[in-house]
């Protein structure tokens, strides 16, 4: 009789061990697929984000609306007719939103660049204005751009360029 019980018990004990078992492995399974998941959709954001942003072209207009406003937004910058992403190297904490320089994101920053000069922001003047053909520079404000041209290539990914118009 003691034997039957013991035999009893030791039946469930292996059975919930079992059933604990299983319960176990298809909530680590769930986990798994469910970060999966996640890496997959976070892939296909970048992989979207670096389509809307690699090689391209920009007119003053489109560059302006990549100042970063979204965690997940790319914050560009144009410097003598080439757009840079500068969210790398730690450029987001310089030109991202809140940062010291968030003036020159989604903008032509190279004449600002060769004053050495801020200014109250973006216009819908200069939106409206052609590209800053930058040939009436001193040599010393040459040397000012050039030396951020430098800075830009080193730090930050070129990809795309600014255009007067989308054709
Ligand atoms: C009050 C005057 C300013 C101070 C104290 C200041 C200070 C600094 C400092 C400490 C850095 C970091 C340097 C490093 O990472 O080694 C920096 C970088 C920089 N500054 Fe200034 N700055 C001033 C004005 C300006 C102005 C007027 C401009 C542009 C018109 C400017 C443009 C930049 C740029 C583009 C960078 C490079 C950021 C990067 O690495 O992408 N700064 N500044």
């Amino acid at each position: 009789m003691l034997k039957a019980d013991e035999i009893k018990i030791a039946t469930l004990f292996v059975a919930a061990v079992g059933i604990s078992y299983i319960i176990i492995k298809l909530l680590i399974n769930r986990n798994e697929n469910l970060e999966k998941k996640a890496i997959r959709d976070l892939n296909k954001l970048l992989e979207e984000d670096k389509a809307r942003i690699q090689n391209k072209k920009f007119t003053k207009r489109t560059l302006s609306e990549f100042t970063g406003k979204g965690p997940n937004d790319p914050v560009l910058i144009a410097v003598k007719g080439v757009v840079y992403d500068v969210n790398m190297n730690g450029g987001r904490d310089f030109y991202g939103p809140g940062g010291p320089y968030s003036i020159f994101a989604g903008r032509d920053a190279s004449r600002l660049f060769s004053l050495f000069e801020f200014d109250d922001g973006i216009t819908e003047a200069e939106l409206n204005s052609p590209i800053d053909p930058l040939d009436n520079l001193t040599a010393d404000e040459e040397e000012s751009l050039e030396a951020y041209i430098q800075l830009f290539k080193s730090k930050y990914k070129p990809v795309g360029v600014l255009v007067e118009s989308l054709d």
